[in-house]
């Protein structure tokens, strides 16, 4: 009797360290599946990039050369080269550059006007008349801050000079790569991230739930974000 109880219970030990093997190795596998899938998409995002960064940046320099200093007179100039360059059935773009909402991020805070964004890449105006610093936040995109007016300073230690930025520069940023940044007053610039812009979401939006509560910016950013996605998606530009 005594004898059975303990083979049953060895017995039973030996399934559950089975069925313990069994559970693990299946998670280990659903895990690499789940990686194999992530890093497929991820290699094939840049067949869904409309922009590059040579001729965004191209173009901010010849708005800066047509209009220096002069940040309202650049933003149409912007906007009609791209609405030349680029078909409405390649990409969608906001047209409307009256659509400016806040943007707290990282502790630097400024205003936006989204001219597009779509899953794998977006393009905004970003800036502020009375300066701004912060973290530019750890992102799975590359970055690409085209000056159009002011100057922007960054700092990513070790290297203890600050880098500076002037208009008709670029500041890239590779994803990944983090650094402090400060834009002095009447800084503005032509930012474009291509990667994967979904995750770039709650570093956007993390101030809003633990320190501003400006529930109005934060409405109006998701509803133009998720109108301009779907009107992308709509024909077919991820
Ligand atoms: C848009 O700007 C780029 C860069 O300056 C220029 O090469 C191109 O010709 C412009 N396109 C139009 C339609 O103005
Ligand atoms: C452009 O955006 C502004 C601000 O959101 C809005 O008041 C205006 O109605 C919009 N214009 C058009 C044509 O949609």
């Amino acid at each position: 009797m005594a004898a059975n109880a303990s083979t049953t219970k060895i017995a039973q030990r030996a399934s559950s360290t089975g069925s313990f093997l069994l559970k693990w190795a299946t998670r280990a596998a659903i895990a690499f599946v789940l990686y194999l899938t992530c890093s497929f998409i991820d290699d094939i995002k840049d067949r869904w990039y409309v922009f590059t960064p040579e001729s965004l940046h191209q173009l901010a320099q010849a708005a800066v050369r047509a209009h220096p200093g002069d940040i309202n007179a650049m933003i149409p100039y912007i906007v009609s080269n791209l609405t030349a360059e680029y078909s409405p059935s390649v990409i969608a773009l906001n047209l409307n550059s009256s659509e400016w909402v806040l943007s707290n991020a990282g502790g630097a805070m400024g205003g936006m006007y989204i001219i597009h964004a779509s899953i794998t890449e977006y393009l905004i105006i970003f800036g502020t008349p009375l300066g701004t610093e912060g973290h530019t936040g750890v992102h799975p995109a590359d970055d690409y801050f085209n000056i159009l007016v002011g100057e922007q300073w960054a700092f990513e230690p070790p290297k203890l000079e600050r880098e500076v930025y002037r208009p008709g520069d670029v500041h890239f940023t590779p994803r990944g790569r983090v650094k402090q940044y400060k834009m002095h007053e009447g800084c503005f610039a032509l930012e474009y991230a291509r990667g994967w812009i979904p995750l770039m979401l709650p570093f956007g939006f993390a101030d809003v739930f633990s320190s501003t509560l400006d529930w109005w910016s934060f409405y109006h950013t998701v509803l133009i974000t998720a109108r301009e996605n779907i009107r992308n998606l709509l024909i077919g530009k991820i």
